[in-house]
């Protein structure tokens, strides 16, 4: 069915039966499709398989789009897709804007994977393990090496401290982004730098939800960065004025819009299993 799924906009009967353009379209589409297989299709009566989104007709046009008429795609460039529907361990963020341009920017979160890993008799739900995110002593460091003190002491019928920053941002009265991602206490710095990359450095909001990112919360005195976030030369100066670099794995699932002129434009992180829509 993807198969048949991916080739069906394509005028096969006007190109020829295993003329070039057949074979190339088939070819590409059968090497992304078994791409899929590898890593979704497996006995159904043992695991999920994910029929639905694998046939979802927005993400085959997805799969294709990589598809070039220049040359062949390698397959080393190509992985199995990254479907919706699995839900995170974690911390989720959704943006989304309907077509009135009602806006909800929610990060919602269990604190750490499978947050208390306690699941309520019956309910079928999780409890969070949400008072890390108070400071248990002065200067002790939460899961996040986020430190604190009596500001965000542990007390009756207080609110811990949290760094999820759902954002919607408006210019002169009118909704400009939605943006928000997971990532504890780097969520702060993954939303601040996302803003600046398309209000400051010009970049549409895709490019600014794919840029490499870096982040710094005080203590520890360091800077955790993405791999390739900083060129050599930049690397080499600001480590010779003192900055402390660490090699982090990915930074954030950032999931953005932008309002244009020419309508609402999606970033969804490439770092996670993120869709957009709009264009
Ligand atoms: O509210 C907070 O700041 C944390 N509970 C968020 C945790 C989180 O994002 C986990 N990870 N991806």
């Amino acid at each position: 069915m993807q198969l048949l799924k991916s080739v069906e906009k394509y005028p096969l009967h006007r190109w020829g039966h295993n003329q070039d353009s057949t074979v190339q379209l088939m070819v590409e589409a059968e090497r992304r499709v078994y791409a899929d297989r590898s890593k979704y299709l497996g006995d159904p009566d043992f695991y999920k398989v994910p029929v639905s989104s694998l046939l979802d007709p927005a993400y085959i046009q997805a799969r294709m789009k990589s598809f070039t008429w220049n040359a062949a795609t390698p397959s080393s460039s190509i992985q199995p897709g990254k479907i919706a529907g699995y839900e995170s361990n974690q911390t989720t963020h959704y943006s989304i804007v309907d077509r009135y341009g009602n806006a909800v920017s929610i990060t919602t979160t269990l604190n750490g994977g499978f947050g208390s890993r306690i699941v309520v008799g019956g309910a079928g739900f999780l409890l969070n393990n949400e008072m890390d995110d108070f400071s248990e002593k002065p200067g002790v460091p939460n899961m996040f090496g986020l430190v604190g003190g009596k500001a965000n002491s542990i007390q009756a019928g207080k609110r811990m401290l949290s760094s999820m920053t759902p954002t919607i941002i408006e210019k002169n009265g009118k909704l400009f982004m939605v943006v928000g991602t997971p990532g504890g206490g780097t969520i702060i710095t993954s939303v601040f730098q996302t803003i600046l990359n398309v209000i400051d450095f010009n970049q549409d909001m895709q490019q600014a939800v794919n840029a490499k990112r870096f982040h710094s919360q005080w203590l520890p005195d360091t800077v955790d960065m993405e791999t390739g976030a900083f060129t050599p030369k930049t690397l080499q100066i600001l480590k010779k004025k003192g900055y402390r670099f660490l090699n982090f794995p990915p930074i954030g699932q950032v999931d953005a819009i932008l309002v244009t002129k020419n309508g609402f434009q999606g970033g969804a992180d490439p770092r996670g299993d993120d869709t957009k829509l709009g264009w």
